[in-house]
């Protein structure tokens, strides 16, 4: 019986973590992908390492922040969270991990 428990908490944990990546890059292609997918609007393209570079230098954190709150750089402006309001930090956390993790 307490084998059986194991087993299925543990399908069950691996079910979560699947969950978490796949709403980074769910979330990347709902409210990020048209302007970081081809880089409109002076947004960095997501894949395109050089483009990244700097801005992965600054640190998560300041990604985060920025990706969340908004913020006017020099290549144009990022609105917070992508203009999506009813998003959820942890979701706009999960798909700037998928960019980053893209275009490293
Ligand atoms: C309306 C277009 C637009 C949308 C939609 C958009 N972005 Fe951006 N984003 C930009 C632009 C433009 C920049 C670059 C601003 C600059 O550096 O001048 C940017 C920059 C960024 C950066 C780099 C920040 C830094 O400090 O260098 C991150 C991270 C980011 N966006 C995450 C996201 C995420 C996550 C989403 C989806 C939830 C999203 N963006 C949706 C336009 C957009």
């Amino acid at each position: 019986m307490k084998k059986l428990v194991l087993a299925i908490s543990t399908i069950g944990l691996l079910g979560l973590a699947a969950n978490v990546q796949a709403s980074g890059q769910a979330t990347y292609q709902q409210a990020c992908f048209a302007c970081h997918g081809a880089g409109v609007a002076g947004a960095p393209k997501t894949g395109d390492k050089a483009a990244w570079k700097a801005r992965i230098a600054q640190g998560n954190d300041t990604l985060y922040k920025h990706a969340i709150e908004g913020y006017k750089g020099d290549k144009g402006f990022m609105p917070a969270k992508g203009g999506r309001a009813d998003l959820k930090d942890a979701d706009v956390k999960a798909a700037v991990d998928y960019m980053v993790a893209e275009s490293k």
